[in-house]
């Protein structure tokens, strides 16, 4: 694995260029990321590129022995170019155009902006594809940050119109599929169709669904367009875009199919501020961030290229954007770094390499402060090249637990919760911890991906069952679990048929004939664990596994498949997966709070997480006959120990 930073040369006098260079290579540091906010350095007018810094910049990182990352800049049109075409401006849900001023002001959908984009990239890739310093290029940045997939401008609606055509073929089809029938909506043509915002109450789910489909489809085909230019200059170079934390508003694995490598933003306090956390784990964690956060993120990532991943930004200090931004615990920059490691990254680079002092970011830490000095996270950073030189080449990750995801539910249940507290990722991210938390090794991967040879899978919640996916999971030999609400809808967003869940029938036969959500606080007790939330009346011939106090079935199996028909609280997750593992022969762990485990290759990886010291012999026998490679019995705060297996 590799360590790097994001560099921006442009915000530093030249002078400074070689120095920064120079430090980089001696802290350790060999890849850096440039580029990606530089349009209105590299073109400040239209048609009038200065290359002059940018190749002095490129020559000077790779005079130091800097492997470049250049990013594609079309995250910041600049201003000029927002004068010229104001329409490419994306368009809020309230109907308003988002202003120039700050990032991603643009509309995925404009085809004036797209031709744009299709031109700097060019530019671009004739000058440094094939620049033997140049070794990866980065699509844009953060598609969708700010909230900025969806936009309801003139030219979404117009492409929006094209795409139902070319789904439906024919009006009566897309009204016959949305059932368009109900209140009066039905069209007469495509044409008549806007995009569901402004309405009185609640558009139709279908359309929404479609609207969202839509407008995900519009991410990837912009991406796709960068990608096909940069293949064609940059031969042999890997292609990559920087993906974010808990963000599902389009599909990342449809994505990633035109990408190289998957790569992904880690700040993991900001993100434990900003999600839904409680005020206990928000306190518990503050220094630290959630235990799950960068692993669930790391697995999820590794699953969408082929195994591919790197982290493009780690959090390197405070940052600048969340309600509150504490510093890290001491140690936690080396954790960080570590432990994308023991998830098979090729690749962490830190954000940012010089805290700016001017401008959005100015409150947010580099590894160097802004007078140049190194900062607290630069003292880490070359702690964990050391660690990484001394592990040196560490193998590949097993395959043990496939947690099915996808991103279309995230959109099916935002369109219809039926319970403001549902959740998706959140139900994801639950059963993602709670197989971790019996140190069970996960892979996060899309429906599509190929099952076979995994020990145990968990479907979380697949609204949208194909009767492929159905038949595929019934040639599995393994435990399964399917989550609540799983094939409760067609692909059109109506009810299944024959009831939920749907094509699941086939391996699981009972029918859900009700279902209700509860509010925050309410619970149904069952025989040590509760159900929060959620909950399914279920007909069936099955006997239920585990059921409430009152009788009504909550967990039914048939065989190895079972269904959990409603939102489980941690004791009740933890049962259920510890009997699925012991089924697997999976051995499961029980570490203390705070601490958790990995395995890869041969070696075993546990991190603490916890503020206070812990003791790998508290979850592991005969610690004296285990061969450290890092650390040792003891686990400070922020600590880790591998050994090997
Ligand atoms: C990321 C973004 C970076 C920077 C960083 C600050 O979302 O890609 O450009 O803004 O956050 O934490």
């Amino acid at each position: 694995m590799k360590l790097g930073c994001c560099y921006y040369p442009e915000h530093w006098p030249r002078e400074r260029w070689t120095e920064d260079a120079r430090h980089m290579g001696e802290m350790g540091l060999s890849c850096v990321r440039i580029c990606e906010f530089a349009w209105s350095q590299i073109e400040p007018e239209l048609g009038r590129y200065d290359w002059e810094w940018l190749d002095t910049a490129v020559a000077t990182l790779a005079d130091a022995g800097l492997q470049i990352i250049m990013g594609t800049p079309t995250a910041t049109p600049p201003k000029w170019l927002v004068d010229a075409m104001p329409g490419m401006l994306a368009v809020d849900a309230e109907g308003r155009p988002r202003r120039f001023g700050s990032r991603r002001h643009y509309c995925f959908s404009h085809p004036g902006y797209r031709a744009e984009c299709a031109r700097i990239v060019t530019a671009m890739a004739e000058r440094y594809g094939e620049n033997p310093a140049v070794i990866a290029w980065q699509t844009d940045n953060e598609y969708g940050c700010h909230d900025t997939v969806l936009s309801y401008s003139d030219a979404a609606a117009a492409r929006f119109r094209e795409w139902l055509a070319g789904k439906y073929h024919g009006i009566d089809a897309l009204n016959a599929a949305w059932g368009n029938v109900f209140w009066s909506m039905e069209y007469a043509s495509f044409d008549a169709i806007d995009p569901p915002n402004l309405t009185v109450t609640e558009p139709n789910p279908s359309h929404v669904l479609d609207y969202r489909r839509f407008a995900s489809d519009e991410v990837v085909s912009f991406n796709a367009l960068q990608v096909d230019i940069l293949r064609a200059y940059a031969p042999g170079r890997d292609i990559v875009h920087n993906f974010m934390g808990f963000f599902t508003d389009f599909d990342h694995h449809a994505l990633s199919r035109d990408l190289d490598v998957a790569a992904w933003d880690s700040y993991p306090l900001g993100f434990l501020e900003q999600a839904w956390f409680g005020d206990e784990e928000k306190r518990a964690y503050m220094r630290q961030g959630h235990p799950d956060f960068a692993a669930f993120h790391h697995d999820l990532y590794r699953g969408c290229a082929n195994g591919r991943w790197w982290v493009m930004e780690q959090q390197p200090g405070p940052v600048n954007w969340a309600r509150y931004n504490p510093a890290p615990l001491p140690g936690m920059v080396r954790l960080w770094t570590l432990e994308a490691m023991a998830h098979g990254a090729e690749l962490v680079s830190y954000f940012r390499w010089r805290q700016a002092p001017f401008a959005q970011e100015q409150m947010h830490a580099g590894l160097l402060r802004p007078d140049g000095s190194e900062d607290t996270g630069a003292e880490e950073a070359r702690a964990a090249a050391a660690d990484i030189a001394a592990l040196g080449e560490i193998g590949a990750p097993p395959r043990a637990v496939a947690l099915v995801i996808s991103y279309e539910p995230a959109w099916l249940f935002q369109t219809q919760p039926q319970g403001c507290n549902w959740r998706y990722i959140e139900l994801v991210f639950e059963m993602y911890g709670a197989l971790r938390r019996l140190g069970l090794d996960i892979d996060i991967v899309s429906p599509e991906y190929d099952l076979a040879g995994y020990k145990m899978v968990v479907i979380p919640s697949l609204p949208v069952v194909s009767k492929g996916f159905a038949a595929r999971l019934a040639a599995l030999s393994c435990p399964v679990l399917i989550g609540p609400r799983s094939g409760s809808k067609t692909a059109d967003f109506a009810i299944s048929d024959t009831l939920p869940p749907g094509p699941l029938q086939s391996i699981l036969p009972l029918r859900v004939t009700r279902v209700e959500s509860l509010r925050d606080g309410a619970v149904e007790k069952g025989r040590g664990f509760a159900v929060t939330r959620w909950l399914e009346h279920v007909e069936s011939c099955l006997d239920a596994e585990i059921a409430l106090e009152n009788g009504r079935p909550v967990l039914l199996a048939n065989d190895r498949y079972r269904y959990l028909a409603a939102w489980p609280d941690r004791d009740l997750l933890g049962d259920i997966f510890r009997g699925m593992a012991d089924e697997a022969g999976l051995a499961t762990y029980d570490p203390p709070h705070g601490v958790r485990m990995r395995t890869i290759g041969t070696l075993r990886f546990a991190f603490n997480y916890a503020d206070r010291p812990r003791r790998v012999s508290e979850f592991v026998d005969d610690v004296d006959e285990l061969a450290f490679r890092i650390g040792g019995d003891r686990l400070d705060p922020g600590g880790v120990a591998v050994w090997e297996v």
